[in-house]
């Protein structure tokens, strides 16, 4: 076997090609060009579709070579084991319906037995059993052709293994469009097999798939039927970090040249030794690591089994890689958000923050990760160094977000087990995980972790049925805005404002002046307003409160707007948060005779805007401060 570096195997592999009569193409963005099946590009055959379905023919001919960069995020709970990562190369060779079965299959053989060097009997490959009964609808036969090319080959029948459609089946990309029967490429690593039953596809890490050869002569349908595409195409991918794992010998693809760099900055950011594993482990945790790799500040390190150090680094790795390659891509469309494929990076960064807290290493370490993988790679793809810059600004702003988010719900979560241990107890309500992860922003997964470290556990059925409650909450009044007429979101929180006023007045007739505001939150979805109050309100106040709010609202009060000084303000009895600081110039909001509140704004220009008000929640705060959650909306 030989020991390429990814820069020589995707060069070998697209000679290879060329020398078979494929034009080197180039490969497509990550994120996909007008295709909502699909957030990333995840296989190099999506910019290939209408190719592969004959609407139109190729300029480049009916031979085709690549590398695809790839995003897959399906298994991104397996990633830290020997082979799963997010992010991947692809190379890829397509015939749109010119060569077929025999040609991919003896070529893929070809290439990794004279050109890798692979032994033949490293090589195990599965192939589709077919499925229904000849004859019948849905019938579709084994692929005995390909069985037949690879014996012809000299891959015995018992390294041929038949598979149902979820091993061997490759597409559609989306609902629709071409798909077809595959055959996969495996390597044995020469482990021990887990048990009677390991074969190729097992996931214990004997065998590792490296190659797939797709035969796209089916297309499925608006009615989910298979029928006949009328065209012979092949469309395959090979993965380069995987390749180059089995090729090396490297017990993980983490353990090769492509990421030496980026795990070595990691350890050094760590404080750690270099990583060394067991050969072909594949097992969720992978394999101990030296002595030598225990982590220097390991009293930091809430990370004490070394499995665990070894999982965090990799995750770590994988991530920061995905993220970067996402952040550089050309479109640059796809930035820290709460949807979509925007929520998808945002996933990938801020679990890379966690793990990387865990290991004890400082803010800033993604920036460092993204220009280590920048260095690695902009000779193959050039947009990593020239949006360099706007990556490290995403990644700045995100990685300090969510750092100040887990260190406030950290401290709420020290201030919850103390209260708990206190008093005894060792379960953590679903309510107060659910609170610290909705208020504070806390994910239940960490409140897991460190409850765990403590000793603690954690009521996660509670925890599910408080998320599904707030779950329901959103649906009503998303459901009450709609009504209202369609409105964005920031008219709807523009409402909210004026409604929060409209309740802090009301709360001062209703339990009087000491009902001070103590904070103040308002999304599309709420209002959620603390003040001093020193039990619950009973029912009887609850209803007066949203009795007066809605009588102001009928009345279709205006609201007006003036610039102003603190002083003079208040000289007219405006309402001040205590404590907070204020400009020279502040705006001071009237509505009526009912309210006077300085305030930033925005606010609505009458009170009739508001439609209705009602109260969803009174509850405690924290010692001596009361919460209201209250909905607006159906204007009738
Ligand atoms: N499209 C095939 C795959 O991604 C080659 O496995």
């Amino acid at each position: 076997m030989k020991n390429l570096t990814a820069d020589e195997l995707r060069d070998k592999y697209l000679k290879f090609f060329e020398s078979k009569g494929h034009t080197i193409i180039p490969g497509a963005s990550v994120i996909p060009e007008n295709d909502p099946t699909v957030l990333f590009t995840t296989a190099g055959m999506h910019p290939l579709v209408p190719y592969l379905m004959g609407a139109m023919e190729h300029p480049a001919g009916t031979r085709l070579t690549d590398v695809q960069k790839c995003v897959r995020t399906g298994d991104i709970d397996e990633v830290g084991d020997a082979a799963h990562l997010t992010f991947f190369e692809m190379l890829g060779n397509w015939s749109l319906n010119d060569y077929f079965k025999k040609e991919a299959i003896s070529w893929s053989y070809e290439f990794l037995t004279e050109h890798l060097g692979f032994k033949p009997e490293q090589l195990n490959v599965t192939v589709f059993r077919g499925e229904g009964k000849e004859g019948e609808d849905g019938y579709i036969p084994a692929d005995e052709e390909a069985v037949e090319i690879w014996k012809s080959l000299g891959i015995p029948e018992e390294r041929i293994f038949r598979l149902p459609r979820e091993d061997n089946w490759w597409g559609p990309a989306g609902t629709t469009g071409p798909c077809g029967p595959d055959t996969e490429m495996f390597i044995d690593t020469g482990k021990e097999k887990c048990g009677p039953d390991c074969r190729p596809g097992c996931h214990c890490g004997k065998y590792i798939e490296i190659w797939n050869d797709v035969f796209m002569q089916y297309n499925k349908n608006e009615e989910g039927k298979f029928v006949p595409l009328g065209r012979h195409n092949v469309d395959t991918g090979m993965g380069v970090e995987r390749t180059i794992c089995m090729m090396s010998g490297a017990p993980t693809v983490y353990d090769t040249e492509i990421f030496a760099p980026i795990m070595a900055k990691i350890e050094e950011l760590a404080g750690l030794g270099s990583s060394s594993v067991e050969v072909g482990s594949g097992s969720e945790k992978g394999a101990p690591l030296n002595a030598s790799d225990l982590p220097l500040n390991d009293a930091n390190s809430p990370l004490k089994d070394s499995n665990e150090i070894l999982r965090a680094k990799r995750i770590i790795a994988d991530h920061m890689r995905t993220a970067t390659f996402i952040l550089c891509d050309p479109k640059g469309s796809v930035k820290p958000g709460n949807i979509g494929a925007n929520y998808v990076l945002r996933r990938l960064i801020r679990r890379a923050v966690r793990y990387a807290r865990m290991l004890g290493i400082g803010e800033g370490f993604t920036v460092k990760l993204a220009e280590v993988i920048c260095d690695k790679y902009s000779h193959v793809y050039p947009e990593l160094k020239a949006n360099l810059e706007q990556c490290r600004l995403d990644l700045e702003a995100e990685e300090k977000r969510f750092n100040a988010t887990l260190d406030k719900g950290e401290a709420m979560y020290k201030k919850v087990a103390e209260q708990l241990k206190l008093h005894g107890q060792s379960q953590i309500s679903g309510k107060t995980a659910f609170k610290l992860y909705d208020t504070f922003g806390f994910p239940l997964e960490m409140t897991i972790e460190m409850a765990t470290k403590d000793g603690l556990t954690v009521d996660k059925e509670g925890f599910d049925e408080a998320n599904r409650k707030h779950q329901e909450l959103s649906r009503t009044t998303s459901a009450g805005s709609f009504k209202a007429g369609l409105q964005d979101n920031s008219e709807v929180v523009t409402r909210m404002h004026t409604a929060t006023h409209l309740l802090h007045a009301a709360l001062h007739k209703v339990l009087g002046p000491t009902a001070n505001q103590k904070g103040s939150n308002i999304t599309a979805e709420r209002l959620r307003f603390d003040f001093t109050w020193p039990e619950p309100m009973t029912a009887e106040q609850k209803a007066e409160v949203e009795k007066l709010v809605n009588e102001w609202i009928q009345q279709g009060i205006d609201v007006s707007k003036k610039m102003t000084t603190v002083e003079e303000a208040k000289a007219e009895g405006a309402m001040a948060l205590f404590g907070a600081k204020y400009g020279d110039q502040v705006s001071l909001y009237t509505i009526g005779d009912v309210s006077k509140e300085i305030c930033c704004g925005p606010h609505v220009t009458n009170t009739k805007e508001l439609g209705s008000f009602k109260i969803v929640k009174e509850q405690s705060s924290s010692a001596g401060v009361r919460r209201i959650k209250a909905v607006i909306g159906n204007m009738g």
